[in-house]
């Protein structure tokens, strides 16, 4: 049996190795208490809106309150860690001067799923910091996807599972509820360059560009159309939880562009949800893009910033690369 920190322990692929591997087993810890949080779900009384009360007048605060409040405070307090940025808070925070990591996270993926008892996820990217000796700031965090010294997610589910890169392909855990070990499930996850299944929220399509709208048409018309065969559709509405379906048995993701709310170029956020995920996929063979461009070459020019994103199984990503290129010629 291997758990996480044996992994870790052999593993030496980052000149930084001890200090991620640190970090890494911070995230998994707090994995841990996100996770025994919602088993009990209603009864730790964490569902709901924050600022309400639940039915004994306690006050309650949303999950994805308290797993960034976790994650928070367990990186603050790591020595390796000298800045933290997530998705629930503005700026980031500045952590240890000495740390020579920075982290980013989605403490809380799939949000809409929270109250209804389906899969949501915790999603991370590991950064170096290269000003070490001064306070961090968000400028610092700004470093393209290709920086990552290693990413990955917890997906709670019906089991909790960790995947996670080093940049030497990707490798899954399953939490043991009885021992609380991460206990390594799959070794070099590598997904087919072909697929029959892809997910997308449909009901964007009337805003969609015209090559998105295309390559959608050609799947459902299906065996009927351009593309001579069948495809299916499946949807988690968590990017963790898709991404997750596409490691172990492939597939294709998109949030494209869209138009329903022109001042945003996308909806999934660069830092903390497409790098990352970007790559475990590509680490695993598969290919992620914003539709022309790979998603990990993007230059960041803010820590929040939205991307479209479309990852998965390389002849299909590429496929819808291509429309965009045929729509758009350089
Ligand atoms: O983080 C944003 C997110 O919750 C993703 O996890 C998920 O893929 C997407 O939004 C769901 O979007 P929609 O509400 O359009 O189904
Ligand atoms: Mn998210």
């Amino acid at each position: 049996m291997t758990t996480l920190s044996t992994y870790l322990n052999n593993a030496t692929h980052t000149d930084n190795a001890t200090a991620v591997s640190n970090v890494i087993l911070t995230i998994a810890d707090v994995g841990k208490n996100i996770s025994a949080l919602l088993r009990r779900g209603a009864l730790a009384g964490i569902l709901g809106e924050a600022g309400n009360e639940n039915i004994q007048g306690e006050s309650q605060k949303k999950l994805d309150v308290i797993a960034n409040d976790l994650l928070l405070e367990a990186l603050s307090s790591n020595p390796n860690c000298a800045g933290v940025a997530s998705e629930e808070l503005d700026n980031s925070t500045a952590a240890s001067a000495d740390g020579s990591l920075l982290v980013l996270f989605d403490p809380l993926d799939g949000s809409s799923n929270i109250d209804i008892n389906m899969a949501v996820g915790t999603i991370f990217s590991i950064l170096p910091y290269n000003n070490q000796g001064q306070s961090a700031v968000d400028d610092d965090f700004l470093q393209n996807g290709d920086q990552q010294l290693a990413a990955g997610y917890l997906l709670y589910g019906a089991s909790t599972i960790l995947a996670l890169t080093l940049g030497h392909g990707v490798v899954m855990f399953s939490l043991d509820p009885d021992s609380g070990d991460y206990v390594l499930i799959k070794d070099n996850i590598q997904i087919d360059k072909d697929t029959s299944e892809y997910a997308i929220n449909s009901s964007n399509h009337r805003y969609w560009l015209a090559p998105m709208q295309q390559y959608i048409d050609e799947l459902v018309a299906g065996k009927d159309g351009e593309r001579g065969r069948n495809f299916n559709t499946r949807w988690v509405a968590a990017m963790v939880g898709d991404v997750h379906r596409i490691l172990c048995r492939g597939g294709i993701f998109m949030y494209p562009y869209d138009t329903k709310d022109a001042k945003k170029a996308g909806k999934l956020r660069l830092m903390y949800e497409a790098n990352p995920m970007s790559f475990l996929i590509e680490q695993a063979g598969g290919a992620s893009t914003d539709a022309i461009n790979r998603i990990m070459s993007i230059e960041p020019t803010n820590i929040h910033q939205r991307v479209p994103v479309v990852l998965g199984c390389e002849n299909e990503v590429n496929r819808v690369r291509d429309l965009h290129k045929q729509h758009n010629p350089a």
